[in-house]
C-alpha cells in the first residue's frame, strides 16, 4: 500500500437525520451512520458518491432488519451540533466531529469504545485508510489466523491470504525484512500474513478491561498496524469503508453479534470430531485398507482416514487413478465396516488439459477466471498448468456443486480444500480475474476458499439432504465458519509450532471460527518420538484433531515411534473419546451462539489483565484448562489458574486460586488438565473405536467438587450426531446443575427435547471427584433422559 500522497477527507457537512440514524457529506462522498442494535453501529463512507450494500460475502443477515442480535433495541437520539453530531442509544454514545472528522465512541457509563486517530479517512486512488487512538496498555486479539502470541499489540499484519510455503507467495512478505528478522523466514512462529483472512477484532482498554470489536466488510487486502504507542492504523486496498463497531463490554457479547452477522458455525457431524489419519503419501487401495486394519489391531480410536492428491489421476481433480485404487466402493464400504470414513482432497485448480472432462466442461459452460484479455487465466499447481474456476459466479459454484456431489456418490463423507488462497504455484495470481474478466483479482482473492467452500457446501447437501456436511478448508475469509473447517496449514514439526497452534487458534476462535486445529506431529519436517508424544496429547483436546504429515517425511503413524509412544498416543485419542459427549456439546454452544470452543483465558477472565498475555494454556469449553507441556525435556511447567476453585484432572486435587502460578508435574504421559469446580462434564464410560453408530447405555458424568457453596451450570446435548433432524427438535438438552450447600453437593438434571431414535442411554455413572480423590464418591442412577437430582454427602 502507497505510504504518501494521501488525501483527506476532513470536513463533515450537511447532516441529517435518517431512518437509521444519520448522514453527511465528507468532501465529494457520503458518510453515513447505521443503528444495528443499541450496541453495535455501522459506519459507512462512499466511493465515487455512491455507497457500496453489498462489499462482500460476509453477512448473512440484511442487519438492518435482522432480529437474531443480542438486543433488538434500536432506538436513537440525535443531536446535530456546529462543531460534532452526537448519536445516543441506549448503551452507546457516539460523538462524529464536523471539523475534522474523527469520532469517539463511548458507552453510556462513559466508557471508551472506540476514539479515530487525528487523520480522519484518507484515500488514494484505491487504497483507503483511518487511524484509531489507544492507550499504550491496550491490548488486540482477533483478526483470524496470524502468528506470533494472542495480544496483537505491538505488531502489523496484512490480510492476504497466503500459501506461506510457497516461496513466490510469501516472497513479498519475506523480502520486506531483513534476513535475521523472524519474518524474513516464512516457516517462523512470527510470519504474516497467513492463510485466512478475517478483518475483525477486539480492542481491549488497560484500565477498565473493557473490550470493543470492530469488524471492516472488506474483501480486499488489508493492513493493520499495532506498532505506535498511542494509535494504530488499518489501510486497505481497495473496496470501501463500511464498519461495525461492537460496544461489548465483553468478548461473548460481541462474538453472539459478530456471528449473528457473519454465520454461525453449523453443527458438525459427530465423527468429524473423533480422531483423523491423513498423510500425503502415494497409497494404494489396499495401503488403506491396512492402515484402517493397524489401528484397530492397536485399539487406536479412528473415525477418518484421509486422501491426499495421489489418489487421482495425474492430479486431476474429481479423478481418481485406478490403478492405485480399482475398487473405491468396495474399499469404502471395508472402511465403513470398521467404522471408518474417507475424505478426499479437491484442489481448486484444474488440470488445463483439453480432453480432460472437468476441463473441458469448465471451458463450454465460461466458469473459469479469465485474464483482462479474455483468455484462460493459467496457475501452475500439482498436475502444472490449471485454470481457476471463478466462484465468484453463482453458476460456476453451482457446477462445482455437482462436481462434488458426483464426486462423493459412492460414499465419500467430507471434502477437503487446499490451494484456495488461490494458490498458483510460480505464476503471479495478479492476471487472474473474476466476473468474466471484469473484476480485479483483488476484489475476490480473500474470499475465493469462502466461495468454493459455498459451492462445494451447496453440492455435498445436493447429494445427502438429510445429512450434516463436513469440509476442511487452508483458506477463507468472515464467514467460512458456515461451511467449512479449517487447519492451520502447513506448520513445521518443530517445538515453536506445538506452541503456535494455541494462540493461532484461540485467535481464530475469536473471529468466529472455533472449528479448527493443527496438523498433529506437524507437516513439514520430521517429528521426533516425544515431539509427537506432546503434540498428540494437545492436538487431541483441540476441536479438530486430525495427524497429517507431507510426502517424503517418516511415518508419523500414532504407532510410529514405539511402544511407549503408542500407549500415550492411544491414552490421548481415547481421552478425546470419552470427552464426547462434553466436546459436542461444546460444540453445539458453537453453533447456537458463536461462543469459541478453544477459548483464551482472556475470553473468560478479561478482567485478570495476567491472562492478557498467557499464550500456552487455554480452555477447551467452559470448565477444562489445557496446559500442553511444549518443550523439549520438560516434565513440569507453570501453570496460571484464574481466581477460582479447580480440581486436577489426574490427581483430583482441589485447588483454590487467588489468581496464580502453580507448578505441575507432567511426566511424558501426562497433559496437565484442571476441571472448573462445580462443572460437571459429561463422558463416555467406554470409549469406541469410532463413533460410528455409537450411542452408549451408559454416560458417565464427572462432577469437580465446590468447595464453596454456590451453584454453577453445564449443558449436555446428545442427538443423532448425523442428520439436521436432531438440530430441530430431536434432540436431549439436559443442564445440569451442581448445588453446593455446607456438606451436601446436589447435581441436578433437567432435560428437554423429544430425543432420538437412536437414544440408547439407560443410565448415569455420576463421580465426585476433588481433594486429592478421581472417585470421592459415585451414584450410578437409572436414567433414559427424565430429570432427577443426586444428593452427595460429604
Ligand atoms: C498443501 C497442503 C497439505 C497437503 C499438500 C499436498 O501443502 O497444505 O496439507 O498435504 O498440499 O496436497
Amino acid at each position: 500500500m502507497q505510504e504518501s500522497g494521501y488525501l483527506n477527507l476532513e470536513h463533515l457537512t450537511d447532516a441529517i437525520a435518517t431512518a437509521n440514524g444519520f448522514a453527511g457529506r465528507l468532501a465529494h462522498e457520503h458518510f453515513r451512520v447505521d443503528v444495528i442494535t443499541e450496541n453495535l453501529l455501522r459506519m459507512k463512507i462512499s466511493r465515487g458518491g455512491t455507497f457500496d450494500e453489498n462489499p462482500s460475502f460476509a453477512l448473512v443477515v440484511d442487519p438492518l432488519t435482522h432480529n437474531g442480535f443480542q438486543s433488538q433495541d434500536r432506538a436513537f437520539n440525535l443531536e446535530i451540533g456546529a462543531d460534532s453530531v452526537r448519536l445516543t442509544t441506549a448503551s452507546l454514545v457516539l460523538t462524529v466531529n464536523t471539523d475534522k472528522f474523527g469520532f469517539d465512541l463511548r458507552r453510556i457509563d462513559g466508557s471508551r469504545v472506540f476514539a479515530s486517530g487525528e487523520c480522519g479517512y484518507r484515500i488514494l486512488n484505491n487504497d483507503w485508510r483511518i487511524s484509531r487512538g489507544a492507550a499504550r496498555g491496550d491490548a488486540i486479539y482477533g483478526l483470524g489466523e496470524k502468528t506470533g502470541k494472542q495480544n496483537r499489540r505491538g505488531r502489523d499484519f496484512h490480510l492476504w491470504n497466503t500459501d506461506v510455503l510457497n516461496p513466490n507467495a510469501a516472497g513479498e512478505f519475506t523480502k520486506a525484512h531483513p534476513e535475521t528478522h523472524p519474518r524474513a523466514d516464512s516457516t517462523s512462529t512470527e510470519f504474516d500474513p497467513y492463510y485466512v483472512s478475517i478483518p475483525f477484532f477486539y480492542q481491549q482498554d488497560e484500565v477498565t478491561g473493557a473490550v470493543g470489536g470492530s469488524f471492516i466488510d472488506n474483501g480486499y487486502r488489508g493492513f493493520y498496524n499495532f506498532t505506535a504507542a498511542d494509535s494504530y492504523e488499518i489501510a486497505f486496498g481497495g473496496g470501501q469503508y463500511t464498519e461495525y463497531l461492537f460496544g461489548g463490554p465483553d468478548f461473548a457479547s460481541i462474538l453472539a453479534d459478530y456471528t449473528a452477522l457473519t454465520g454461525r458455525a453449523q453443527l458438525p457431524p459427530i465423527w468429524a470430531l473423533g480422531y483423523h489419519q491423513c498423510r500425503w503419501h502415494d497409497y494404494s487401495q489396499q495401503d488403506v485398507l491396512d492402515l484402517a486394519k493397524r489401528h484397530r489391531e492397536l485399539d487406536l480410536p479412528l473415525d477418518t482416514l484421509w486422501l491426499d492428491i495421489d489418489y487421482m489421476d495425474g492430479y486431476r481433480v474429481f479423478t481418481w487413478n485406478h490403478d492405485r485404487f480399482p475398487d473405491v466402493p468396495a474399499m469404502l464400504r471395508q472402511l465403513d465396516e470398521q467404522g471408518i470414513r474417507v475424505i478426499t482432497i479437491i484442489d481448486p485448480g484444474v488440470k488445463f488439459d483439453p480432453g480432460y472432462e472437468v476441463f473441458d466442461a469448465g471451458l463450454e459452460r465460461e466458469v473459469f477466471c479469465l485474464t483482462e484479455g479474455g483468455d484462460i487465466y493459467i496457475g501452475q499447481v500439482w498436475p502444472g498448468n490449471t485454470a481457476f474456476p471463478d466462484f465468484a459466479k453463482p453458476e460456476t459454484r453451482k457446477w462445482w456443486g455437482e462436481l462434488n456431489a458426483q464426486h462423493v456418490a459412492s460414499g465419500i463423507a467430507g471434502i477437503w480444500n487446499d490451494m484456495n488462497e488461490p494458490a498458483t504455484g510460480g505464476i503471479s495470481e495478479k492476471p487472474m480475474r473474476f466476473g468474466a474478466g471484469a473484476y480485479s483479482h483483488e476484489k475476490y482473492h480473500n474470499q475465493y476458499a469462502l466461495l468454493m467452500a459455498m459451492g462445494t457446501a451447496e453440492g455435498l447437501l445436493a447429494a445427502r439432504p438429510e445429512l450434516r456436511t463436513f469440509i476442511l478448508s487452508r483458506a477463507g475469509s468472515p464467514g467460512i465458519q458456515r461451511y467449512a473447517a479449517n487447519w492451520l496449514g502447513d506448520n513445521m514439526s518443530r517445538w515453536d509450532h506445538l506452541w503456535l497452534q494455541i494462540p493461532m487458534a484461540t485467535g481464530l476462535s475469536l473471529s468466529g471460527q472455533s472449528f479448527v486445529g493443527a496438523d498433529i506431529g506437524g507437516f513439514a519436517e520430521n517429528s521426533n518420538p516425544e515431539l509427537f508424544a506432546r503434540w498428540m496429547q494437545a492436538g487431541l483436546l483441540t476441536p479438530f484433531a486430525r495427524n497429517h504429515n507431507q510426502t517424503n517425511q517418516l511415518d508419523q503413524y500414532a504407532f510410529a515411534w514405539g511402544q511407549e509412544v503408542l500407549d500415550i498416543a492411544r491414552e490421548a485419542i481415547k481421552l478425546r473419546y470419552r470427552l464426547m459427549p462434553y466436546l459436542y456439546s461444546a460444540f453445539v454452544e458453537n453453533s447456537l451462539t458463536g461462543a469459541p470452543i478453544q477459548r483464551p483465558l482472556v475470553y473468560q477472565y478479561q478482567h485478570d489483565a495476567e491472562v492478557w498475555e498467557v499464550d500456552d494454556q487455554y480452555l477447551l469449553g467452559g470448565d477444562l484448562l489445557v496446559a500442553p507441556i511444549l518443550e523439549a525435556g520438560k516434565t513440569s511447567r507453570s501453570v496460571y489458574l484464574p481466581a477460582g476453585e479447580w480440581v486436577d484432572w489426574h490427581s483430583g486435587d482441589s485447588i483454590e486460586s487467588r489468581g496464580e502460578r502453580i507448578t505441575v508435574e507432567a511426566p511424558l504421559t501426562r497433559i496437565p488438565i484442571f476441571a472448573r469446580a462445580g462443572a460437571a462434564i459429561a463422558l463416555w464410560s467406554e470409549v469406541p473405536v469410532s463413533t460410528a453408530g455409537y450411542y452408549p447405555e451408559e454416560i458417565a458424568v464427572l462432577v469437580a467438587l465446590p468447595i464453596r457453596d454456590g451453584s454453577h451450570t453445564s449443558v449436555l446435548v446428545e442427538d443423532d450426531g448425523l442428520t439436521f433432524e436432531a438440530l430441530a427438535e430431536k434432540k436431549l438438552t439436559t443442564q445440569f446443575t451442581v448445588t453446593r450447600s455446607g456438606g451436601t453437593v446436589a447435581l441436578r438434571g433437567v432435560s428437554q427435547g423429544l430425543g432420538f431414535k437412536e437414544f440408547n442411554r439407560k443410565r448415569l455413572r455420576i463421580r465426585l471427584i476433588g481433594l486429592g480423590d478421581l472417585a470421592l464418591q459415585e451414584r450410578v442412577v437409572e436414567n433414559t433422559g427424565e430429570d432427577f437430582e443426586a444428593v452427595f454427602n460429604l
